[in-house]
Protein backbone atom coordinates (compact mmCIF):
# COMPACT_ATOMS: atom_id res chain seq x y z
CA UNK A 1 0.00 0.00 0.00
CA UNK A 2 0.95 4.06 -0.27
CA UNK A 3 0.18 6.27 2.03
CA UNK A 4 -0.35 9.47 0.89
CA UNK A 5 -0.52 11.69 3.64
CA UNK A 6 1.54 11.27 7.24
CA UNK A 7 3.09 13.85 9.99
CA UNK A 8 5.92 11.47 10.45
CA UNK A 9 9.26 13.79 10.13
CA UNK A 10 10.67 14.06 12.84
CA UNK A 11 9.93 17.50 15.51
CA UNK A 12 8.50 19.38 12.36
CA UNK A 13 5.13 19.87 13.22
CA UNK A 14 2.34 18.11 14.92
CA UNK A 15 3.25 15.21 14.20
CA UNK A 16 6.52 12.56 15.39
CA UNK A 17 8.45 14.42 18.42
CA UNK A 18 11.43 12.98 17.53
CA UNK A 19 13.47 10.36 15.18
CA UNK A 20 12.39 7.17 17.61
CA UNK A 21 8.96 8.18 17.37
CA UNK A 22 9.38 8.67 13.39
CA UNK A 23 10.62 5.11 12.87
CA UNK A 24 7.46 3.61 15.47
CA UNK A 25 5.26 4.97 12.71
CA UNK A 26 6.98 3.51 10.26
CA UNK A 27 7.57 0.45 11.73
CA UNK A 28 3.97 0.25 11.97
CA UNK A 29 3.42 1.03 8.87
CA UNK A 30 5.39 -1.56 7.54
CA UNK A 31 3.93 -3.80 9.51
CA UNK A 32 0.40 -3.08 7.99
CA UNK A 33 1.82 -3.77 4.55
CA UNK A 34 2.67 -0.07 3.57
CA UNK A 35 6.01 0.14 1.33
CA UNK A 36 5.79 3.76 0.59
CA UNK A 37 5.14 6.68 2.58
CA UNK A 38 4.51 10.65 1.55
CA UNK A 39 5.75 12.28 4.48
CA UNK A 40 3.32 15.84 4.38
CA UNK A 41 4.02 18.09 7.22
CA UNK A 42 1.86 21.41 7.31
CA UNK A 43 2.79 24.14 5.27
CA UNK A 44 1.11 27.72 5.29
CA UNK A 45 -1.18 26.58 7.79
CA UNK A 46 -1.58 29.54 10.11
CA UNK A 47 0.64 27.58 13.06
CA UNK A 48 2.97 25.78 11.07
CA UNK A 49 4.82 26.32 7.44
CA UNK A 50 7.34 23.98 7.16
CA UNK A 51 9.62 24.79 4.61
CA UNK A 52 10.67 22.61 1.54
CA UNK A 53 14.24 22.93 2.15
CA UNK A 54 13.47 21.51 5.92
CA UNK A 55 10.99 18.45 4.61
CA UNK A 56 13.43 17.69 1.95
CA UNK A 57 16.53 17.81 4.65
CA UNK A 58 14.03 15.94 7.14
CA UNK A 59 13.10 13.24 4.65
CA UNK A 60 16.93 12.25 3.91
CA UNK A 61 17.34 12.37 7.62
CA UNK A 62 14.69 9.84 8.45
CA UNK A 63 15.23 7.66 5.22
CA UNK A 64 19.02 7.02 6.33
CA UNK A 65 17.95 5.86 9.66
CA UNK A 66 15.49 3.61 8.23
CA UNK A 67 18.04 2.22 6.23
CA UNK A 68 20.57 1.68 9.29
CA UNK A 69 17.82 -0.10 10.58
CA UNK A 70 17.60 -2.48 7.35
CA UNK A 71 13.44 -1.26 7.29
CA UNK A 72 12.65 -0.95 3.06
CA UNK A 73 9.36 1.01 3.25
CA UNK A 74 10.67 4.30 1.57
CA UNK A 75 9.70 7.76 2.90
CA UNK A 76 9.07 10.76 0.36
CA UNK A 77 8.97 14.16 0.56
CA UNK A 78 5.84 16.14 0.29
CA UNK A 79 3.75 18.83 1.84
CA UNK A 80 0.31 19.14 3.28
CA UNK A 81 -0.67 22.85 2.21
CA UNK A 82 -3.71 24.98 3.87
CA UNK A 83 -5.50 26.58 0.84
CA UNK A 84 -5.05 30.33 1.46
CA UNK A 85 -5.39 33.11 -1.45
CA UNK A 86 -1.77 33.08 -2.13
CA UNK A 87 -1.67 29.23 -2.98
CA UNK A 88 -1.11 30.44 -6.69
CA UNK A 89 1.30 33.40 -5.96
CA UNK A 90 3.71 30.84 -3.59
CA UNK A 91 3.40 28.28 -6.57
CA UNK A 92 4.78 30.41 -8.65
CA UNK A 93 7.20 31.34 -6.57
CA UNK A 94 8.79 27.86 -6.16
CA UNK A 95 7.40 27.83 -2.90
CA UNK A 96 5.22 25.03 -2.51
CA UNK A 97 6.72 21.25 -1.74
CA UNK A 98 4.79 18.58 -4.33
CA UNK A 99 4.48 15.10 -3.46
CA UNK A 100 8.05 13.69 -4.01
CA UNK A 101 8.87 16.80 -5.29
CA UNK A 102 8.12 15.95 -8.48
CA UNK A 103 6.31 19.04 -9.54
CA UNK A 104 2.97 17.27 -10.31
CA UNK A 105 0.61 16.41 -7.33
CA UNK A 106 -0.28 18.73 -4.65
CA UNK A 107 -1.81 17.90 -1.49
CA UNK A 108 -4.15 20.34 -0.07
CA UNK A 109 -6.31 20.78 2.88
CA UNK A 110 -9.53 22.99 2.83
CA UNK A 111 -9.99 25.82 5.82
CA UNK A 112 -13.33 25.22 7.84
CA UNK A 113 -14.68 27.78 5.73
CA UNK A 114 -14.17 28.22 2.19
CA UNK A 115 -15.67 29.55 -1.09
CA UNK A 116 -16.38 26.82 -3.17
CA UNK A 117 -16.42 29.07 -6.29
CA UNK A 118 -12.71 30.25 -5.09
CA UNK A 119 -11.17 26.80 -4.67
CA UNK A 120 -12.86 25.27 -7.87
CA UNK A 121 -10.82 28.12 -9.97
CA UNK A 122 -7.55 27.80 -7.68
CA UNK A 123 -7.85 23.94 -8.84
CA UNK A 124 -8.04 25.41 -12.27
CA UNK A 125 -5.28 27.47 -11.91
CA UNK A 126 -3.08 24.76 -10.90
CA UNK A 127 -4.65 22.31 -13.50
CA UNK A 128 -3.34 25.29 -15.85
CA UNK A 129 0.38 24.50 -14.57
CA UNK A 130 0.18 21.00 -15.23
CA UNK A 131 -0.58 19.92 -11.68
CA UNK A 132 -3.10 17.46 -9.70
CA UNK A 133 -4.43 18.78 -6.43
CA UNK A 134 -5.45 16.20 -3.99
CA UNK A 135 -7.93 17.29 -1.93
CA UNK A 136 -6.81 15.50 1.27
CA UNK A 137 -9.71 14.26 4.18
CA UNK A 138 -12.36 16.12 2.71
CA UNK A 139 -15.11 13.85 4.26
CA UNK A 140 -13.63 15.61 7.62
CA UNK A 141 -14.44 19.26 6.01
CA UNK A 142 -18.04 20.03 7.82
CA UNK A 143 -18.76 21.70 4.40
CA UNK A 144 -18.27 19.04 2.48
CA UNK A 145 -20.35 16.92 4.76
CA UNK A 146 -23.16 19.57 5.05
CA UNK A 147 -22.70 19.70 0.85
CA UNK A 148 -21.53 16.47 -0.54
CA UNK A 149 -21.90 17.81 -3.73
CA UNK A 150 -18.55 20.11 -3.53
CA UNK A 151 -16.73 16.79 -4.32
CA UNK A 152 -18.12 16.49 -8.21
CA UNK A 153 -17.35 20.04 -7.97
CA UNK A 154 -14.21 19.91 -7.30
CA UNK A 155 -13.14 16.53 -9.12
CA UNK A 156 -15.06 18.18 -12.06
CA UNK A 157 -12.64 20.96 -12.19
CA UNK A 158 -9.84 18.78 -12.51
CA UNK A 159 -8.41 17.30 -8.43
CA UNK A 160 -8.67 14.32 -6.94
CA UNK A 161 -10.07 13.51 -3.48
CA UNK A 162 -8.01 11.70 -0.56
CA UNK A 163 -9.71 10.45 2.34
CA UNK A 164 -8.38 9.88 5.98
CA UNK A 165 -7.92 5.39 6.87
CA UNK A 166 -9.54 6.17 10.17
CA UNK A 167 -12.08 7.89 8.48
CA UNK A 168 -13.62 4.41 7.20
CA UNK A 169 -13.61 2.93 10.78
CA UNK A 170 -15.26 5.79 13.04
CA UNK A 171 -11.98 7.22 14.62
CA UNK A 172 -13.21 11.06 13.57
CA UNK A 173 -17.19 10.46 14.25
CA UNK A 174 -20.12 9.25 12.47
CA UNK A 175 -20.19 12.36 9.94
CA UNK A 176 -16.98 11.40 8.47
CA UNK A 177 -17.40 8.32 8.55
CA UNK A 178 -20.72 8.39 6.64
CA UNK A 179 -19.55 10.78 4.24
CA UNK A 180 -16.12 9.17 3.49
CA UNK A 181 -18.26 5.51 2.93
CA UNK A 182 -20.55 8.05 0.46
CA UNK A 183 -17.60 9.36 -1.41
CA UNK A 184 -16.20 5.35 -1.74
CA UNK A 185 -19.29 4.44 -3.13
CA UNK A 186 -19.78 7.16 -5.70
CA UNK A 187 -16.46 6.37 -7.06
CA UNK A 188 -15.34 9.90 -5.78
CA UNK A 189 -12.22 8.86 -3.81
CA UNK A 190 -8.37 8.17 -5.63
CA UNK A 191 -6.19 7.55 -2.48
CA UNK A 192 -6.12 6.83 1.17
CA UNK A 193 -3.98 8.29 3.64
CA UNK A 194 -3.45 7.60 7.40
CA UNK A 195 -2.69 11.54 8.60
CA UNK A 196 -1.18 9.68 11.38
CA UNK A 197 -0.62 11.68 14.27
CA UNK A 198 0.85 10.97 17.84
CA UNK A 199 -2.21 9.83 19.53
CA UNK A 200 -4.00 8.51 16.22
CA UNK A 201 -3.95 4.69 15.75
CA UNK A 202 -2.50 3.81 12.17
CA UNK A 203 -5.64 2.74 10.07
CA UNK A 204 -4.27 1.47 6.64
CA UNK A 205 -5.15 -2.20 7.08
CA UNK A 206 -8.59 -1.39 8.55
CA UNK A 207 -9.34 0.58 6.28
CA UNK A 208 -8.09 -1.33 3.12
CA UNK A 209 -10.67 -4.02 5.17
CA UNK A 210 -13.78 -1.96 4.94
CA UNK A 211 -12.52 -0.78 0.93
CA UNK A 212 -12.56 -4.48 0.31
CA UNK A 213 -15.83 -5.15 2.08
CA UNK A 214 -17.60 -2.03 0.24
CA UNK A 215 -15.84 -2.16 -2.91
CA UNK A 216 -14.05 -5.59 -3.83
CA UNK A 217 -10.32 -6.29 -3.55
CA UNK A 218 -9.78 -4.40 -7.17
CA UNK A 219 -11.09 -1.62 -6.95
CA UNK A 220 -9.72 -1.61 -2.63
CA UNK A 221 -6.23 -2.31 -4.23
CA UNK A 222 -7.02 0.60 -7.39
CA UNK A 223 -7.11 3.27 -4.30
CA UNK A 224 -5.04 1.99 -1.59
CA UNK A 225 -2.64 1.11 -4.39
CA UNK A 226 -2.61 1.42 -7.70
CA UNK A 227 -3.90 4.88 -8.17
CA UNK A 228 -1.02 6.85 -5.76
CA UNK A 229 1.59 4.78 -8.03
CA UNK A 230 0.89 7.09 -10.72
CA UNK A 231 1.85 9.78 -8.26
CA UNK A 232 5.71 8.31 -8.61
CA UNK A 233 5.26 7.42 -11.89
CA UNK A 234 5.33 11.43 -12.15
CA UNK A 235 8.87 11.44 -11.09
CA UNK A 236 12.01 11.95 -12.71
CA UNK A 237 13.79 13.65 -9.16
CA UNK A 238 16.72 12.10 -7.28
CA UNK A 239 15.07 10.84 -4.77
CA UNK A 240 13.73 7.68 -7.05
CA UNK A 241 16.63 6.84 -7.80
CA UNK A 242 18.73 7.95 -4.49
CA UNK A 243 16.50 5.24 -2.43
CA UNK A 244 17.21 2.49 -4.68
CA UNK A 245 20.48 3.13 -4.37
CA UNK A 246 20.38 3.13 -0.71
CA UNK A 247 17.92 0.40 0.00
CA UNK A 248 17.44 -2.02 -2.47
FE1 LIG B 1 -2.52 16.00 7.89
Amino acid sequence: MIDTHSHILPAMDDGARDLTESIEFVKTAAAQGVDTIFATPHAFNGVFNCTKENIIKACDTLTEALCKESILTRVLPGSEIRVNHDIIVEYDKGNLLTLNNSGSWLLLELPDVFMANAVCLMIRQLRERGLTPIIAHAERNLMVINKPELINEFIYNGAVIQITAGSLTGDFGKFSMKAAKAMVSRDQVFCLGSDIHPGRKYRMADAKKKLIKLLGRTKADLITHENPAAILEDTNTFYKREYRKKAY
